[in-house]
């Protein structure tokens, strides 16, 4: 047991955030594995309120990279605070998303409130913000665990995604999950994570 669960830690340990991925294409029955692993997690009513758009087509990377930098350049020029701004420091992060273009999968997920079925009726879902990120955080391990990195990319505000990939009123974008092969050349923030003690007690 507790072999496993170290084991578990270990690997855990290891994931790191990349913003830099080798070119290479990832293998479609890996993430479909990884995506149906997403599928497995609980949610509200077993509604399973998510929707994964895998996008591989240079053309609509290059499309999401556009609408992506041009909101974050707002964000950046008006909207985050000084707060945010030195949040952000220690990740060097800024307005320009090349690995929206330079990673080879782009997994949109999306949220479902609702589904309009064919009689015009809304079947509605429940607890859609814990399941959705209950979902994302097997699918991340799942793409760890297949080895590939990871970057949970978050534009703000998102809803450009919705209309570019066709996705349904009912949906809300959540995220980019960009998927790829790690670019060694990337320098990894250095980050402390919380001790047992900061983050749990035991009563
Ligand atoms: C909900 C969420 C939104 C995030 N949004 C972004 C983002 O827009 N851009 C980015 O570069 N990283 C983003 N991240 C990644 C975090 O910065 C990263 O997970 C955190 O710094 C910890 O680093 P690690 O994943 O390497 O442990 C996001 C993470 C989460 C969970």
């Amino acid at each position: 047991m507790s072999e496993a669960s170290k084991k578990l830690l270990e690997e855990s340990k290891a994931r790191r955030t990349y913003r830099k991925f080798l070119p290479d294409p990832v293998d479609m029955e890996v993430i479909k594995d990884c995506i149906l692993t997403a599928g497995t997690a609980p949610n509200g009513a077993d509604k399973q309120p998510w929707h994964f758009s895998v996008v591989i087509d240079p053309e609509m990377k290059k499309k999401i990279r556009e609408a992506s930098e041009a909101v974050e350049r707002d964000l950046y020029e008006n909207k985050i605070s000084d707060e945010w701004r030195a949040d952000l420091k220690k990740l060097s992060t800024n307005a320009e998303k090349p690995f929206l273009t330079e990673a080879p999968c782009l997994i949109v997920i999306f949220k479902e409130y609702y589904k309009t079925l064919e009689d015009g009726k809304i079947d509605k879902n429940y607890y859609v913000n814990e399941s959705i990120g209950i979902s994302i955080g097997f699918l991340i391990n799942a793409i760890r665990n297949a080895g590939y990195a990871s970057l949970t990319y978050t534009p703000a505000p998102p809803m450009f995604l919705r209309e570019l990939l066709g996705r349904p009123e009912g949906e809300t974008p959540v995220m980019v999950l960009v998927v790829g092969k790690p670019d060694p050349s990337y320098e990894l923030p250095i980050l402390k994570k919380k001790t047992f003690e900061e983050i749990a007690d035991i009563i």
